[in-house]
């Protein structure tokens, strides 16, 4: 059993990421020993309970935790008002108290909705993420955003909720379609363009396979969680630092739309920070060379790097980004491998960057 403990210290709470191989069934006497409580309530979904609940639920009954749960349908369509009040009356039904502890057991979606859940039942109770997607892992389950979307946009309503205990089990993510796990790398490598040449040029030399070593899968997972929980400690409550993350995003939200949402957000996020890379080597903003070598990393990881939406399409799609600031956007552009700044730029600008991202750059 191979694993690492990644600590986060924010100002609202200290917590540990454990990120292992094998160790789902530790789950029980690591949250008696973190966050003692009265009851554990483990939310879930329809993919995700029928592989993993019995397991979750037997663990924490081995450890003297009284336990009671429930499972909602999967899926995005479903992160909605509607299954948060189900999650709600279900807890209460289950008559948990502020002493009680929520464990979400899933990927990002339940994540978010348990989380959501948690920081709202009886004004918050504590929750621990038991994050099952490679994007979980590495994006959503740390740094303590929780939503729910609205009819008229994704994550409209939420709060912030530190985990009490965050346990990854790399082995959860064998039974992963091809395409889950491939979305959970976009976000990878778009962390290494961040924050790490080392891990960049890991990847570029080793590219993170679903069936890979499950030691390479926690050495990767966990220093992505090391990097996002550094970005996030830096800015706690996104007004500065933490927009970085948003590395990709803006392009990327514009395929993901403009697409139909036909394609997974990490695969969107992927091409998105490769045109950006792209236009800002055209700018001169980046080191020459670094949209190829970006390519190269993604490609190696099997996705895309551009996108077949058209300018004009891709400019009205960014410009409806919840980012936008009257008639400027901030961008997140990145000027070296490790390297990341923040600009404002104005609409116009906005348009002749994008069109420029999607011819190639000399060294490409
Ligand atoms: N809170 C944050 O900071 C944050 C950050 C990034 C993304 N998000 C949110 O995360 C969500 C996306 O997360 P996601 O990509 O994990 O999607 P998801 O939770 O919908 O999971 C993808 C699919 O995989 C299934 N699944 C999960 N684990 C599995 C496993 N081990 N084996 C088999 N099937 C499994 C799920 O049932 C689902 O069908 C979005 O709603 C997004 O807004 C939140
Ligand atoms: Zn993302």
């Amino acid at each position: 059993m191979s694993e690492t403990v990644v600590p986060v210290d924010t100002t609202s709470r200290s917590y540990q990421v454990v990120v292992g191989s094998g160790i789902l069934d530790t789950l029980g006497q690591r949250l008696a020993e973190a966050c003692p409580c009265d009851a554990v309530f483990v939310v879930s979904d329809s993919n995700v309970a029928p592989l993993y609940l019995e397991r979750v639920l037997s663990s924490l009954q081995q450890a003297n935790l009284k336990t009671a749960s429930t499972v909602v349908a999967a899926g995005e369509t479903h992160k909605t008002i509607e299954t948060y009040a189900s999650i709600l009356a279900a807890m209460a039904e289950a008559q948990l108290s502020r002493d009680s502890v929520v464990v979400a057991l899933g990927g990002g979606v339940v994540g978010d909705m348990a989380g959501f859940a948690a920081a709202t039942y009886m004004r918050g109770i504590r929750v621990v993420q038991v994050p099952t997607t490679l994007l979980a892992m590495v994006d959503s389950s740390v740094g303590g955003k929780t939503a729910i979307d609205l009819a008229c946009g994704k994550n409209l309503v939420g709060a912030f909720l530190q985990p009490s205990l965050v346990l990854a089990d790399v082995t959860c993510l064998s039974t992963l379609t091809p395409e889950v796990f491939a979305d959970g790398m976009g976000e990878v490598v778009k962390h290494a363009v961040l924050a790490s040449p080392q891990l960049f040029e890991t990847l570029r030399q080793r590219p993170l396979a679903q069936d890979a070593d499950p030691a390479y899968l926690v050495q990767v997972v966990s220093q992505n969680v090391a990097i996002k929980r550094d970005v996030v400690n830096a800015d706690e409550q996104e007004r500065g630092a933490r927009q970085t993350l948003n590395l990709g995003h803006t392009i990327g939200h514009a395929i993901e739309a403009g697409d139909g949402y036909l394609q997974g957000h990490g695969h969107c996020v992927a091409a998105g920070l490769c045109c950006m890379a792209r236009a800002a080597e055209h700018k001169g903003w980046a080191k020459s060379g670094l949209a190829a070598r970006i390519e190269s990393c993604t490609k190696a990881q099997g996705l895309p790097t551009t996108t077949s939406l058209d300018p004009n399409t891709l400019y009205s799609q960014a410009t409806h980004d919840k980012k936008r600031h009257g008639q400027t956007m901030n961008i997140v552009v990145p000027t070296d491998i490790g390297a990341v700044e923040l600009r404002t730029v104005t609409l116009d600008e906005l348009r002749s960057l994008i069109e420029s991202s999607l011819s190639g750059t000399e060294e490409s």
